[in-house]
């Protein structure tokens, strides 16, 4: 790689980072079975402290109703404070960043897979047609319908947001990055496909962004807005989301409010390469013009594609998720011209140190 490159070079301003390599949110379920992190996660993240200038966490639940998956990492409680501080401060000691994401599955759970005493909500009572749930034991089972949150729900939602997010704070994370994409709760609510409510909630497209702004509002107040992103994936299909007419407009819409509120930063999912219909580009474009804080480009890149829409400030950083699951030395192997390990995808969402923190550096 040449020494001119954008992608190596620091990013200064608020973030103020090594370079502009972001590494993806991505889902390992190397959690314990309560959701606490373990000591292969603390492994896992500070090696890759050392290519990427900031690590964006796999998906984290902000409660116990948002957990959705098995030996996923949560946020809400004393002893995932305690253990994350051990992730934060290895990250910290390679001198990276880290955000915490925080993920509300909404609808796309399991019985078997939330803690006892929680419950399954969404926007409204309409289950994923396609999508299955893994649930440890058992393999991939049908989605029930969930129950319809009322607006003491949405406004227990708001708040678990925000306590999370202070949690996060005192567990040493340098910010966090609301999950508004993939289909998960945020985006169950911006969709019209998932979201048929017919209050304050849902209908126009102000009322389909209300929780996302009320969240992001509240996050702010809490914590400060430098320490608050938010991801979206714009026509989306995952977890049987869907396009839906009025994209552009609702991105456009949330975009304005969040540049209003000086969010840190909208980090934007392409799924085109993993076979999902692509972001559009006037999309993209339009949030790049309306937003003024950072933007985060992510999905298919390689250094040279990412090289290239850094030189033509299509974005400001850009994150990648495959390339960092089997290379835990991402950037020295870009330096040196060296190959690629290639991920085993059996692994991804095992239990265990293998296909994990097995990969070898150089
Ligand atoms: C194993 C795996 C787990 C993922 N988990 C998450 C997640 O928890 N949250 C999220 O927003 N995206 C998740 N993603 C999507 C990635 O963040 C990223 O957008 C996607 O992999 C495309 O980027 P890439 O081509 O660089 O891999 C996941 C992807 C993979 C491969």
């Amino acid at each position: 790689m040449k020494d001119n490159s954008m992608l190596l070079s620091p990013f200064y301003g608020p973030l103020n980072l090594k370079n502009k390599v972001v590494m993806a949110p991505m889902t390992r379920s190397r959690a314990t079975q309560d959701h606490i992190p373990t000591e292969i996660m603390t492994t896992y993240y500070g090696e890759r402290a050392v290519s990427a200038g900031l690590i964006i966490t796999e998906g984290t639940a902000p409660s116990a109703n948002g957990v959705g998956y098995p030996r996923i990492p949560g946020m809400y409680n004393r002893e995932q404070v305690s253990e994350w501080k051990k992730v934060t401060a290895a990250v910290h000691a390679n001198h990276s960043k880290i955000f915490v994401q925080l993920m509300h599955t909404g609808r796309v759970s399991h019985p078997a897979n939330i803690p006892e005493g929680s419950e399954i909500v969404a926007p409204s009572a309409i289950a994923p047609s396609t999508t299955k749930m893994y649930v440890d034991g058992e393999g991939e089972l049908e989605i029930p319908i969930p129950k319809e949150m009322t607006t003491e729900d949405i406004s227990q939602a708001i708040n678990e947001f925000v306590t999370a997010s202070k949690n996060a704070v005192e567990a040493g994370f340098d910010g966090v990055e609301i999950h508004g994409a993939n289909g998960y709760l945020l985006d169950q609510f911006i969709n019209p496909n998932t979201n048929q409510r017919t209050d304050e909630y849902g209908g126009s497209t102000e009322n389909r962004a209300r929780i996302v702004l009320e969240i992001v509002e509240k996050t702010i107040a809490a914590i400060g807005a430098e320490k608050v992103g938010i991801r979206f994936s714009p026509n989306g299909a995952l977890n049987d989301v869907g396009p839906f007419e009025n994209q552009k407009e609702t991105f456009d819409y949330l975009t304005e409010k969040l540049n209003g509120l000086g969010l840190a930063y909208i980090h934007l999912v392409n799924h085109a390469s993993m076979g999902a219909p692509s972001l559009p580009d006037d999309i993209r474009i339009s949030i790049r013009e309306k937003f003024k804080g950072i933007l985060i480009l992510s999905g298919g890149y390689d250094k040279d594609s990412a090289e290239n829409d850094l030189q033509n400030e299509k974005g400001d950083l850009v994150a990648f998720g495959r390339p960092f699951i089997a290379n835990p030395d991402l950037i020295e192997r870009w330096k040196r011209d060296a190959g690629l390990n290639e991920p085993n995808m059996s692994l991804l969402y095992t239990p265990g140190a293998k296909g994990y923190i097995n990969y070898p550096s150089l």
